[in-house]
Parts: structure tokens; C-alpha cells; sequence
């Protein structure tokens, strides 16, 4: 009888560290105090953005410029945080504070719906969002080599999307939220 307790006592302890622990997933797991507050309303219009070649960059920390060097440099970089690239107008990657998330080299990865009236969420997350055509974004973009800190373009190393260039500016210029 007297082993008995400290193991009820031990499962109590394990109980409550689990409803704690679930109790912060919702509240700030999902958003970590290093993390940068990213909502719908920060995403714009990609022609509102700066242009960098056949893609859009801006920074929600304030530093473009930051961004921009990185973008713009032939040898690569880290992106700052605060980054936000884009492509499309429905995929978005934004650059995290240091150490927010080791695996993704602290980018997350959004998948937009946009329309007329905006944009609103569809999915974000680190490792395991998947495109409405079933790729894994970081799947795919961890393939980059690392001097390119998880940004394809083409001849960085990951595998090639089906759409060219050509419709990629197509896609580009009917970002239904440009006025
Ligand atoms: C099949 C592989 C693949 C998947 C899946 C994929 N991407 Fe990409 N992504 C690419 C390639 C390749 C490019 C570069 C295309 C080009 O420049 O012509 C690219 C370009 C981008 C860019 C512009 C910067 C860059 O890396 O060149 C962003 C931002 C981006 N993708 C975000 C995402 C997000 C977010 C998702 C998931 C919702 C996603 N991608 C899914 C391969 C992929």
C-alpha cells in the first residue's frame, strides 16, 4: 500500500503538467513569444510589395533593407526577421526571430485564400503544410542549398515546379486584392 501513493501522486503531477501543456498549445505555441504576431491583414497585394526579380519581398520588422541585401546578394544569406517572400499571392513564407524554429531555419509557411474583400488564413506551420496541390512547402524548399536559406528560384536545388515563369507573372498580375 505505501508504493501506492507516490505513483497516484507522480500520475496526478503528470495530469496537470499535460492540461498546462495543452493549455499553452492553443495560446502561444501556436504563436511563440519569439515568433513575430503574423495575421491575416499583414499580407497585401503582391504589387504593394517590393519586387526582387520574378518574386516580392517585404519586412514586417521594418528592415527591407535587410531583406533586400540578403534577396539581392549573388552568394546568398540569412534572411532577417521579419522577411516575407512570395511568389504567388496564396503562398507566403515569413522569417521568424532566431531559434523560434531549428527544423525550418525559422521560416513558417502560409497558404492564403485571397480575394476582392482579402486574405484570410487557410494553413500555416513549420514542417507540415501542404499546398492545395499536395506538395509539403518545406518539403520542397528545404532542398535549397543552405547558402540560399530555404529560397528555390531555380538552380538552387529544389525539385521544379510545373508552371513557368511566364505564368508565374501571369498569376502574379491577377492578385484579385490589387485595386
Ligand atoms: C514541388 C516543390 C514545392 C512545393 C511543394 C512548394 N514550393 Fe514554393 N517554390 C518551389 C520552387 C521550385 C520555387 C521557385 C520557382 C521559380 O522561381 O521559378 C518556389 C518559390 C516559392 C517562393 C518564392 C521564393 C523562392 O523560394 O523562390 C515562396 C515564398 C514559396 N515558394 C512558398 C511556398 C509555400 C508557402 C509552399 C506551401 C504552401 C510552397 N512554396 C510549396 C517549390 C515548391
Amino acid at each position: 500500500m505505501k508504493t501506492d501513493r507516490p505513483v497516484l501522486a507522480a500520475c496526478a503531477i503528470g495530469l496537470a503538467g499535460f492540461t498546462f501543456v495543452a493549455g499553452a498549445t492553443a495560446e502561444s505555441v501556436a504563436v511563440p513569444s519569439a515568433g513575430i504576431d503574423v495575421e491575416a491583414e499583414n499580407f497585401v497585394c503582391l504589387q504593394d510589395m517590393t519586387r526582387v526579380r520574378h518574386f516580392y519581398v517585404d519586412n514586417l520588422l521594418g528592415d527591407l533593407e535587410g531583406t533586400l541585401t540578403v534577396a539581392h546578394s549573388p552568394t546568398g544569406g540569412t534572411y532577417p526577421a521579419g522577411s516575407m517572400v512570395q511568389l504567388v499571392p496564396t503562398e507566403v513564407m515569413v522569417k521568424h526571430k532566431p531559434g523560434w524554429n531549428t527544423a525550418t531555419r525559422d521560416w513558417e509557411f502560409f497558404e492564403l485564400d485571397v480575394s476582392e474583400a482579402g486574405t484570410s488564413i487557410r494553413k500555416r506551420g513549420f514542417v507540415d503544410v501542404v499546398n492545395r496541390f499536395g506538395g509539403n512547402c518545406f518539403g520542397c524548399h528545404l532542398q535549397a542549398r543552405p547558402e540560399w536559406d530555404l529560397i528555390c528560384e531555380q538552380g538552387h536545388g529544389c525539385d521544379t515546379i510545373p508552371i513557368t515563369r511566364e505564368q508565374i507573372a501571369e498569376i502574379q498580375k491577377a492578385d484579385p486584392r490589387c485595386k
